[in-house]
């Protein structure tokens, strides 16, 4: 689909339809929606009277406009009401909007920026917004399904602005908003991909299709390179799979060598079975997703590349599978991880930790810092916030500060959960520095104590994305699969920081 900006009257553009909004509650379209009512002979005012519109949220009307408008139809799509709107307003219904009108075959589509003004919202931000509603709602993953489709794509989106002057500042937008939605698509690919086709080296050459694109730096360590580094942890993980382990390095540059050197850390575990602590098998098959933060990395890192913020950013993504077999890590075996830390594993599936334990050490070899980790960590990061939530714990709480902050913007829902010092007590082990698990109580903590062993005074986050990477039935502007959770907010992480003064 191509999306682009123009300025005018929106009854004046010959589309297949042209989309409208109200809000609820309101009894006299005004504005943009107002001026198609008028053209219409009133007949959005009469549907409202009548109580067929009502301006509930993603309430979609469809109206032929029988040659009285230059658009074919003209679509209503209700806002809700007006006190909770919100870019994640516009993003709904405009994916609404937009799924409807695919499924009736329009191809070209024009729209009025939704509630241009309404609730504090900037211009710019609802046309990135609205632009993000619509590719992100789009979304579907039919790589694997030869059958047809059964309806043809939209083709052609035209944001339409009444005001002229405003409209390379809406085009940068429309612009961002693009980047931004295909970033979380590209993440959603990468994790709907089945387990046999995203194998450890597969990702490294998607990344790299990415890096040769953009022209990022990058680099693949290998078994050998792990172990001359001591990656004990990583390669513990790997010894039951037949798909040697990688890890990802990849990098956006801009000019400046000054610049804060932001790293990115995502759990690239392509299948977690839980090992010898083996998963029931149900729903074992979602764990073809648990490469889910690795992948919103890769799409930070290329849409990084896009937006050229002032600000370095390397990307590293530990990837390998966890499988049991004969070579395979045992419950009690003892790791030694890069920075000489050793650790018991009390159980083979809490597998993330130990490969992101040696991810936040060499991004700190690196000189990296801020770090930020992304990782489907752990069951209890759900069950605590349910799917539409991201658990945030750090050491830095400037920093977690602004990550949420980063993730309110991009319409991602991030929730803190406390660091206590008595929590650490819980991975205390008998036989090694520290323990893989904690027990049942507090696990998504007890998790991100574990990885704070590895970042120590490096200021980083740690967002434990379990719940909402993969859902089980449709939210909102979100099909179910995977929802390409996080690419958003680290993108927004990077191009905030590029803001701030740099040291
Ligand atoms: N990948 C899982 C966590 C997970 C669970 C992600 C559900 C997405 C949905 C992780 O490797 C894991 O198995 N964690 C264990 C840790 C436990 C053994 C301490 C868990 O949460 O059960
Ligand atoms: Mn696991
Ligand atoms: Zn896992």
């Amino acid at each position: 689909m191509e999306v682009k900006v123009v300025s005018g009257d929106i009854t004046r553009i010959k589309v297949d339809a042209a989309i409208v909004n109200l809000f609820e509650g309101v009894e006299k379209p005004g504005g943009a929606t107002g001026a198609v009512d008028q053209a219409l002979g009133g007949i959005i005012g009469q549907l409202i009277n009548e109580g067929e519109i009502k301006g509930k949220l993603n309430e979609v009307t469809l109206i032929h406009t029988m040659g009285k408008m230059e658009a074919e139809r003209v679509v209503v799509v209700g806002l809700g009401k007006q006190e909770k709107f919100t870019y994640d307003t516009v993003r709904a219904v405009t994916a609404a909007a937009c799924r409807f009108l695919r499924k009736i075959g329009a191809k070209r589509v024009a729209t009025i920026i939704h509630g241009a003004g309404a609730g504090g919202l900037s211009m710019e931000g609802t046309v990135q917004a609205l632009v993000e509603g619509s590719i992100i709602g789009l979304y579907i993953f039919r790589k694997h399904v030869t059958k047809e489709h059964g309806h043809d794509e939209i083709e052609e989106l035209i944001v339409v602005s009444r005001d002229e002057s405003n409209l390379p500042m809406l085009e940068s937008s429309v612009k961002r908003g693009i980047v931004m939605a295909e970033a979380t698509n590209f993440t959603r690919d990468m994790t709907n991909e089945p387990a046999n086709y995203m194998t450890p080296s597969d990702l490294v050459e998607v990344a790299r299709k990415v890096a040769v694109e953009r022209g990022l730096e990058f680099n693949v360590l290998e078994r050998e390179d792990m172990d001359k580094l001591g990656m004990g942890a990583l390669l513990g993980v790997a010894q039951g799979s037949k798909q040697p382990p990688k890890l990802i390095v990849m990098s956006y540059r801009n000019n400046d060598s000054t610049a804060t050197p932001l790293g990115f850390i995502g759990k690239g575990i392509t299948f977690d079975s839980g090992g010898i602590s083996i998963k029931p098998s149900e729903g074992m098959d979602e764990m073809k997703g648990d490469m889910a933060g690795g992948a919103a990395v890769i799409a930070a890192i290329a849409a990084i590349a896009e937006l050229k913020p002032g600000i370095n950013v390397t990307g590293l993504i530990p990837a390998t599978e966890n499988l049991p077999g004969g070579a395979a890590l045992k419950p009690g075996d003892v790791l030694k991880a890069m920075n000489g830390k050793t650790i018991e594993v009390a159980n083979t599936d809490a597998e993330g930790r130990l490969i992101l334990a040696d991810a936040i050490c060499y991004a700190k070899k690196l000189g990296l810092a801020p770090l930020v980790d992304v990782a489907t960590l752990t069951g209890a990061c759900r069950v605590a916030l349910g799917d539409i939530c991201t658990g945030a714990m750090g050491n830095d709480q400037k920093l977690i500060d602004k990550v949420i902050k980063a993730g309110d913007e991009a319409g991602e829902k991030i929730w803190q959960l406390p660091m206590y010092e008595e929590y650490k007590e819980q991975n205390k082990s008998e036989v090694a520095d520290v323990k893989n698990t904690g027990g049942r109580y507090a696990g998504a903590i007890t998790a991100a104590q574990f990885l704070a062993e590895f970042s120590e005074d490096t200021p980083w986050v740690h967002l434990d994305i379990a719940g909402p990477s993969f859902i089980k039935k449709e939210q909102n502007y979100l099909i179910k699969g995977a929802t390409g959770v996080a690419v958003r907010t680290l993108v927004n992480i990077a191009l905030a920081l590029a803001e701030e003064p740099q040291k």
